[in-house]
């Protein structure tokens, strides 16, 4: 099997690049930050204080997050809920940026998505990939753009869906998030030594894909 490891900060595109690849590679995708933040929706819904050690660790032990394909979308279950519409509001992110630093909410999951791998050829996306998951993985990238650029997409596309939306507070949120993630102590964001510098601020998403998809064609055999 196969594995194409794309890591990078919060809004760099990794999960439209990912799929976009996938899709071409015929590799099946897998966002994991969708998997850390299934967890995230359970520890906001039931309330748990994620600083109390004992009760993160039982609330960790009470759940079971898995994945499955439907019209070649990822949907994540949790608990045997389809909790896949519930993921992606910023309160979700945030808290899944927090309880992601946790010793039990990492340990819950690392084997799943090495399983993962193991039976399927992947494109895995999310922080710790081909740092820690899939060292092996045959394709290393490390998608970023800066922080205004990350903003500015991310604000265009809440505007597109009819929402509200504050550049500042979005800009501010990414900084933050990505202090968070580069800074915890376990399995921290970084650009993995094997992992190919791809900076997509002044790159279209097509120019991504075809610049990752040549990279696979000559590492994959
Ligand atoms: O990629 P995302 O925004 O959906 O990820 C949500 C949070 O989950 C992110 O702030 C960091 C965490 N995460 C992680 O720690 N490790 C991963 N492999 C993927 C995501």
């Amino acid at each position: 099997m196969a594995s194409i490891a794309i890591d990078g900060p919060a809004g760099a595109g990794k999960s439209t690049i990912a799929k976009l690849v996938a899709k071409r590679m015929g590799y099946i995708y897998v966002d994991t930050g969708a998997m850390y933040r299934a967890i995230a929706h359970f520890l906001v819904t039931n309330n748990i204080d994620i600083e109390n050690e004992e009760e993160l660790v039982k609330a960790c032990e009470s759940i079971s997050v898995s994945i499955q394909y439907e019209n070649d979308a990822q949907q994540v279950y949790l608990n045997g809920e389809n909790v896949t519409p519930f993921l992606r509001t910023e309160e979700t992110g945030n808290m899944a940026s927090k309880s992601s630093a946790k010793a039990p909410v990492r340990a819950a999951l690392l084997d799943l998505q090495r399983d993962m791998a193991k039976e399927y050829d992947v494109v895995m996306d999310g922080r710790d990939i081909g740092t820690n998951v899939l060292p092996n993985a045959e394709v290393k990238i490390y998608l970023t753009a800066s922080s205004k650029e990350r903003a500015n997409r991310r604000y265009k596309e809440l505007i597109a869906k009819g929402e509200s939306a504050d550049f500042d507070k979005i800009e501010a949120d990414i900084i933050e998030r990505d202090e968070r993630d580069m800074n915890r102590d376990i399995a921290p964001l970084k650009q993995a030594e094997n992992a190919v510098l791809v900076d997509s601020s002044d790159m279209n998403i097509e120019e991504v894909v075809v610049a990752i998809m040549s990279l696979a064609e000559e590492q994959i055999k």
